[in-house]
């Protein structure tokens, strides 16, 4: 892909040689997110981070990654504080928009929207979740931690073995980690979850068309024994027509310690898109397991900064340019891995 100017909008724009583009610049960034140096190549140039759905870590981390290229961020936190409300079309917001803004990042509660939207707009427009479609920047910074913490154990994407637990109807994260990961080969999935919120067959397909090993179950133990990664979800209950429906799945596929001890080899990684349900009715990660070195699910999230990060700065074309006004920061700074 010519990464330069394009939308961001879809996994399937990918292939292994983006992917490795994407992490070499990533690797290169590594000390601007870890704040050991600045830059400001990107001083001057505006992010419209468009949020109208709600949003922790992409948003915040999209923000950070254009302020530590040193660009400024305009935000919007939720659709009842813009004029969509008022009716106008995300056509006209996106003609608007483009002209307020340098890049474009959002997000919108319906399938296809960050793409209606980057059809009108005058800028590069990054899906930062749609519906419960597609979480592309999600992925890619999925498989940077995937990668990174397989190479502890001298492991590779090829040959991956992974378990995608929980919601795999709805949640947009699974959708877009399964397409990317059929990039790779000799991978195994192990699909878990309800039989009503199974992985659709359009992504099943695409899997097994790609050589993709894949098994389905509704059973945790049985699904998360031999692999390499976890990866947990949550029920996505926003999805649901009723919210009640959404309650008698929340519970049925919780990780805690014991369960990982019987069945999981001691290295194997657990991951999750966060947010995780943390109440009681759900615990899709036991706290029992906050302390185990394997549990990823923060080192993951940080990930979401350098990756972002490397996006913009192939977007918008200044990877060459990064280190010409780079120097080292003057404040004190805690200690990051
Ligand atoms: N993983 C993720 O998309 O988190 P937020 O909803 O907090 O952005």
């Amino acid at each position: 892909m010519d990464f330069n100017g394009s939308h961001i909008l879809s996994i399937d724009q990918f292939d292994r040689s983006d992917i490795e583009t994407l992490f070499s610049v990533a690797e290169k960034l590594e000390p601007y997110s870890l704040r050991k140096k600045v830059t400001r190549v990107l001083e001057g140039a505006i992010l419209g981070n468009m949020f109208f759905e709600p949003s922790t870590r992409t948003r915040i981390s999209f923000g950070a990654a254009f302020n530590l290229l040193g660009g400024a961020v305009r935000e919007t936190t939720e659709i009842g504080s813009s004029s969509l409300v008022k009716g106008e079309s995300l056509r006209d917001t996106a003609q608007v928009l483009s002209g307020y803004s340098d890049i474009v990042v959002m997000r919108h509660f319906e399938d296809g929207s960050v793409e209606d939207f980057s059809k009108a707009s005058r800028v590069p427009v990054i899906n930062g979740g749609d519906g419960s479609n597609e979480h592309p920047t999600q992925a890619l910074l999925d498989l940077y931690t995937i990668e990174k913490e397989l190479k502890i154990n001298k492991k590779t994407i090829d040959g991956l073995r992974i378990a995608l637990v929980g919601d795999l109807k709805f949640g947009r994260a699974v959708h877009s980690l399964s397409k990317v990961l059929s990039l790779y080969s000799n991978v195994t999935i192990n699909l878990i979850s309800p039989e009503e919120l199974k992985l659709p067959p359009s992504y099943l397909s695409q899997l097994k068309k790609s050589g993709v090993v894949v098994n389905e179950s509704e059973n945790l133990e049985e699904g998360i024994t031999g692999v390499d990664i976890v990866y947990m979800t949550r029920i996505q209950e926003e999805r649901f027509k009723n919210k009640s429906d959404a309650i008698k799945y929340k519970g049925l596929l919780s990780l805690n310690k014991e369960i990982y001890t019987e069945n999981c080899e001691p290295n194997t990684v657990i991951m999750h898109p966060l947010p995780r349900d943390s109440r009681q009715e759900a615990n899709e990660i036991d706290s029992d397991l906050m302390e185990n070195p394997n549990l990823a699910i923060f080192r993951q999230a940080d990930n979401g900064v350098v990756i972002r990060m490397a996006l913009f700065a192939l977007v918008l074309g200044v990877v060459d340019k990064i280190e010409d006004t780079s120097r080292d920061i003057s404040w004190h700074t805690s200690k990051r891995h």
